[in-house]
This record gives structure tokens, sequence and C-alpha cells, in this order.
């Protein structure tokens, strides 16, 4: 199928490969929706996808810039039979199934930065927010929700981000069609899901660090109560938890807050 028709026959059908899609023009987020769908009960699989986000979310209560029909932005309804602890694991499955999508698509290098965010020449280009909805009949629902700049120009990008962000269109020159970088993207991520639920973490965890943008680099971590560790990266280690070394030594494991990797 060309591509640009799978973006209409998601439109017209509500589906795509069997699998059901919420398609609307124009949410205030992916996310919240997917919510309420997920606490109805639908199916494992379930995607929410809209062509621009109002309220867009990202991580650390960040707004996600959506402008209409240049990026990808959905949710992906998930049942998963993992431990609470192992949900978070969940997050770098996606991040990866996402990153071998774009450079199977585009031919572009993609590199990770914990925990969610999709590098393509050192800028973001893609991020995802994970949120768990608790216990559902023995399943956890998670909705992983995936912000992709395909074919954004800079000027649609926010200006504060304009070191730090970028699109596929920006980092190549080229378009691509939305529909068959979606199918791509929701496929391998699913692919990704499912190796996590089968029990494959190592496996995810060893291809991961072959993408960590990180490894070896400075950085500055802003904690989530603002304070700042300066050191560098080590890696993830194999909980899928990233360590900094600081100036004396002494290793830090990145639970949650915010990385600035420094200039190269
Ligand atoms: C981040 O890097 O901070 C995460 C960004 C996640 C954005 C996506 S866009 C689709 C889905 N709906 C939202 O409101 N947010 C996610």
């Amino acid at each position: 199928m060309e591509s640009d028709q799978i973006w209409q026959e998601i439109k017209n059908t509500g589906s795509l490969n069997g699998r059901k899609i919420h398609y609307r023009d124009e949410i205030d987020s992916t996310n919240v929706l997917a919510a309420e769908f997920a606490r109805q009960g639908c199916a494992c699989g379930t995607v929410v996808l809209a062509a621009t986000q109002t309220h867009g979310r990202g991580r650390l209560g960040r707004p996600w810039q959506s402008p209409p029909g240049k990026g990808i932005y959905f949710s992906l309804i998930w049942h998963s039979k993992l431990d609470m602890s192992d949900l978070s694991k969940l997050t770098l499955a996606a991040g990866l199934g996402l990153s071998r999508a774009v450079e199977e698509q585009t031919g572009l290098p993609t590199f990770l930065k914990w925990p969610n965010d999709l590098l393509v020449n050192n800028k973001k280009v893609a991020g995802i927010l994970t949120e768990n909805y608790g216990d559902n009949q023995g399943r956890k629902l998670v909705i992983v929700g995936v912000g992709l700049n395909v074919n954004t120009s800079q000027k649609e990008l926010p200006p504060d981000l304009a070191a730090k962000a970028s699109s596929l269109y920006i980092s190549s020159g080229q378009q691509y069609p939305l529909g068959g970088i979606f199918d791509a993207v929701i496929r391998s991520i699913e692919g990704s899901l499912m190796e996590m639920e089968a029990g494959e973490f190592k496996k995810i965890l060893d291809a991961w660090r072959r993408k960590d943008a990180t490894l070896g680099r400075e950085l500055t971590w802003v904690t989530a109560s603002r304070s700042m560790i300066t050191g560098t990266s080590i890696g993830i280690d194999d909980q899928g938890i990233l360590r900094i070394r600081d100036r004396l030594g002494e290793i830090h494991q990145v639970m949650s807050g915010d990385l600035n990797l420094a200039a190269t």
C-alpha cells in the first residue's frame, strides 16, 4: 500500500492491519483519550492517533508541540503482565522499537538518551511519555505516548529548543509519508514490548546500550528536587537505570529528572 494511502485508510476505516485506531483531526492529548479507552476496557494494542494536539504533554510537565500534519502523535494502549517494578522498562523497550523503525524507514542513524528521547545528529526528534494506570484484572494498563517530529520545519519547533530539537525532515532534507512511518513505528514498538513481556529484557538492554547517546559523555543531571549533579555517563545498569560518575568518583543512579548533555 502507498504510504499516504495508509493515513487515508486509517482515517476512513479506523483501523490498520486489524488494529483499532481511534483517529482524531485534533485532540487535546492522545494520552488523555487513550487512558479513557483503557479504563473502559479496550483491546491491548488499540491506538489513539491525532493529526494535531492542542495540549500535547511531555515529560516533567512540559508541553509537546504538535503542528498539524507534520508529525506523528499517538498513544498505544498496552496490557502488561510485568511486575509493577518492571513497568518503567517498557519505556526503554518502546524507545528501542521507535529507533529501529526510524532507522529502517529513513536510513538516519538514531541514538537514545535516557529514558525516552530519540536523537538524530545529537538533537531530539522524538519523545515517549509512558503512563501507568494500575491493575485491571491482573493486568497493568500502560499508555505509551509517542511524539515524532517527521516533516516539521525549524520554524515550527519551539524557538527556545532550536539548539536541542529537530525533525526527520530537518535532519535529512527529505519529507516522509506519515502513514508509512506510523505503520513501521507502531509495529516495531509493539514488537519490542512483546519481547519485554516474553522476558527478553537482556536482549533489549544490550541493543539499547549500543544506541546510548550519553555513554562516556559529560552531562548534568537535574534531579526531581532541582539539584544538579555533573559527571560522566557510565550507561544503564541491568535494571535499565542510568548511572553517572561524578568528579569525586561517586556513582549516582538516575531515576527521574532531566539530563543535559554537554556540547561535543
Ligand atoms: C517527552 O519527550 O517529554 C515525551 C513527549 C511525548 C509526546 C507524545 S505526543 C503523543 C502523546 N500524547 C501526549 O500528550 N504526549 C505524547
